[in-house]
């Protein structure tokens, strides 16, 4: 079977991270959220990926390359606009052919991995097979109504009204009926052609529409809280292990990975944390459920729950900083004579909270 890989998109409500990045790319434990969803295929037996992209396709192909590191093909198939995900299958039709394939949403992390759901797909004589999950808020999601037997019945894109607990993980496995069915739709209010759609048509045309629920949990790293909490539960597993050197004044406890020429001088470090290679780290505190990029220099501050990117410089940063997603190369610095001032220089789209 083949994957179609959704990578393009704009990543609006990740900016201002977005502007200058791949919302695909960003790191979840020092890992970009896509290299999940390609291990996860390569797990489940599948070497023949199309990936869509977009305006990041450079930034894309620079850190994913042909996919020998996961054992897989990678075939770019570039979107000029995000029209959609029904618009992503549309333009992948020849790169498909005539197999069924599953498609994978390239910003989404599920725990359990896809195998079963692969290898059960058919045993009902099914066209489609779509992961549901049961959430809370499902008006942030593709929603399905199911019928008595558990089959899909009605599928809708975020609505505003409440139909049904059952929300769409971001990943389908779809046969030929797919192509008629994104060729007939029209795109939805907010422009888009909606896979979920595609997926309706194709019942009202008689076609059967199976859904997998899934056990373990899954995250659609779309938004900054999401992309945290995707990183709290991932973190939890990471593998400890010390590279770096640890002065004699430094404390350290829970799970801990630590790169290479690292230096943690007269810190705290609570686990879960990872920390990546040439960073140094003086008189801070740092963690839990915290990762840190390469070359970051975290000086006289304190940091929680938060994801720092690389090459960012913290120093003297008084308050302690929690939930936070701060990008590439950023710098807070801090000093500590009097007047107290914030000095800023905050791109379009940031978001600063400081609450005393
Ligand atoms: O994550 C699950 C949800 O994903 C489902 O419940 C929804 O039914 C489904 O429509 C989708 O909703 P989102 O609004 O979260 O989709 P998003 O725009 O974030 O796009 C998902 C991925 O697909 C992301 O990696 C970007 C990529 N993409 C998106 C569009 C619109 C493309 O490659 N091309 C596109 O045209």
């Amino acid at each position: 079977m083949k994957a179609l890989v959704l990578s393009g998109g704009k990543g609006s409500r990740l900016r201002p991270i977005t502007y200058s990045y791949a919302k695909q790319l960003i790191p979840i434990v020092n890992k970009p959220i896509l290299f999940y969803v390609l291990e996860d295929l390569a797990s489940a037996g599948i070497s023949d990926v199309g990936m869509i992209v977009g305006a990041t396709k450079d930034l894309i192909k620079a850190a994913v390359g042909n996919g020998e590191n996961w054992g897989i093909k990678v075939t770019y198939i570039e979107q000029k606009s995000p029209l959609g995900l029904g618009h992503a299958v549309k333009i992948a039709q020849p790169f498909i052919g005539n197999q069924p394939f599953v498609m994978y949403l390239g910003d989404n992390i599920l725990r359990g991995g896809i195998k079963s759901f692969i290898s059960e797909y058919g045993n009902k004589g099914e066209d489609i097979n779509i992961l549901l999950t049961e959430v809370k808020h499902p008006e942030c999601f593709g929603v399905a109504e199911l019928d008595q037997r558990g089959r899909v019945k009605k599928l809708v894109e975020k609505p505003q009204h409440f139909i049904s607990n059952h929300v769409l993980v971001g990943v389908y496995i779809f046969n030929q009926k797919i192509f008629p069915a994104v060729d007939a739709i029209k795109p939805s209010g907010r422009g888009e052609l909606e896979i979920t759609d595609a997926i309706q048509y194709v019942i009202d045309h008689g076609g059967k529409v199976e859904p997998f629920l899934i056990k373990g949990w899954w995250k659609d790293t779309g938004k900054t809280e999401d992309v945290l909490e995707a990183n709290s539960l991932l973190i939890e597993g990471i593998e400890p292990r010390i590279s770096g050197a640890i002065d004699q004044l430094s404390k350290l406890s829970g799970r801990i990975n630590i790169g290479e020429n690292t230096l943690i001088s007269n810190s705290v470090i609570e686990g879960p944390v990872i920390i990546g290679g040439n960073c140094l780290i003086e008189n801070g505190l740092i963690g839990p459920f915290t990762s840190i990029g390469d070359n970051v220099q975290i000086t006289n501050s304190k940091i929680e729950k938060s994801i720092i990117m690389e090459e960012t410089v913290i120093i003297n940063y008084q308050n302690k900083i929690v939930n936070s997603l701060i990008g590439r190369g950023v710098k807070l610095k801090s000093r500590q004579e009097k007047p107290a001032v914030h000095q800023l220089l905050l791109g379009d789209h940031c978001s600063l909270g400081i609450y005393e």
